[in-house]
């Protein structure tokens, strides 16, 4: 664990790899976008969490383009946006996320939310599917999908692969939903590691909110680490890929100088808690109709 650095990687179930630390892009305002992703790739990030919804694919486009970072060092991620799913609307969104950000093809492209009903997470994930074989996205995933929701999925995947043949159902890489330890949600992680889907951490920190809580107070003074840094070293050693958003440099910085010290097994268990407590939306909960 203590070999962790920024530019550690792990490998998908489609073959590629996904650099462990990310940097989200919510809430971002277009016209700063691009300056703070530009900040982030000199600070040493190589992985960038979009989505079709944060209206800010363009900049971070101009971003990697103007890095001067060999494309295939850089992991881009967009989203199909909740509640637009279905097969037409998500291969259209396919073609205007490569056209806005100008790239050749999309590192990781997920459906936003469950949202929509049964035909329309079908469709968009069809839809997905023929992206990647023709090389518009190399991985491909979901976010906030709950257990009833992937149950569901692996039902549709082998009907997919009766239509289409073996193998050609696709497969999933990455399930994004909000994660640390207030929300830590052992269903989902257990029902996609045993499959080997990795689990991507939004909202690592809380949106700021929990930074004084008593728990990470002994480990902020012994390790000489913000509450922020110890939320994002939690995320990484429990093996999830954290997607810290900041704005301001300083905290950009910040986030990623979280390889230099390692919580033990005592210290991981003791931030560890029974709460559900989401800082964010929730569709992991809906039901398959809504
Ligand atoms: N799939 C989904 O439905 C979904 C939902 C939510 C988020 N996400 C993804 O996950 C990313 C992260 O989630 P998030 O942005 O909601 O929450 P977050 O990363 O936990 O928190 C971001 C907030 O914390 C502040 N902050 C950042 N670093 C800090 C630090 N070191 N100390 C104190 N405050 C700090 C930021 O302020 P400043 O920016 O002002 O510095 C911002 O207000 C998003 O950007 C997005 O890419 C996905």
């Amino acid at each position: 664990m203590a070999s962790l650095t920024i530019n550690s990687k792990l490998r998908m179930n489609s073959g590629y790899e996904i650099p462990v630390l990310g940097y989200g892009v919510y809430q971002t305002p277009a016209d700063v976008c691009e300056a703070v992703v530009s900040h982030a790739f000199k600070t040493g990030y190589r992985h960038v969490d979009s989505a079709a919804a944060y209206r800010n694919e363009a900049p971070c486009g101009a971003a990697i383009a103007k890095s001067g970072i060999p494309r295939e060092q850089i992991f881009f991620t967009s989203k199909i946006p909740p509640k637009k799913l279905g097969y037409e609307n998500t291969k259209a969104q396919v073609d205007t996320t490569l056209k806005v950000t100008g790239l050749e093809y999309i590192d990781l492209m997920l459906i936003h939310a469950p949202y929509g009903g049964r035909e329309a997470r079908k469709g968009a994930w069809k839809a997905l599917v023929e992206a990647q074989e023709a090389g518009k996205i190399r991985s491909l995933g979901v976010s906030n999908y709950g257990v009833q929701h992937l149950d569901e999925m692996e039902v549709y995947m082998k009907e997919l692969e009766e239509e289409r043949g073996k193998g050609k159902a696709g497969v999933i890489s990455i399930n994004q939903l909000e994660l640390h330890p207030w929300l830590a949600r052992s269903d989902v992680d257990q029902w996609c590691s045993k499959r080997g889907i990795i689990l991507e951490a939004y909202c690592p920190i809380v949106r700021g909110q929990r930074l004084e809580e008593k728990a990470l107070q002994p480990l902020t003074t012994k390790y000489g680490k913000t509450a922020a840094q110890v939320l994002l070293r939690w995320s990484l050693q429990k093996g999830f890929v954290p997607l810290p958003k900041s704005v301001t440099p300083s905290r950009i910085d910040e986030n990623a100088d979280v390889f230099d010290f390692e919580l033990t097994e005592e210290e991981m268990k003791s931030l560890e808690t029974t709460d559900y407590a989401p800082c964010a939306w929730d569709p992991t909960k809906a039901s398959l109709e809504e």
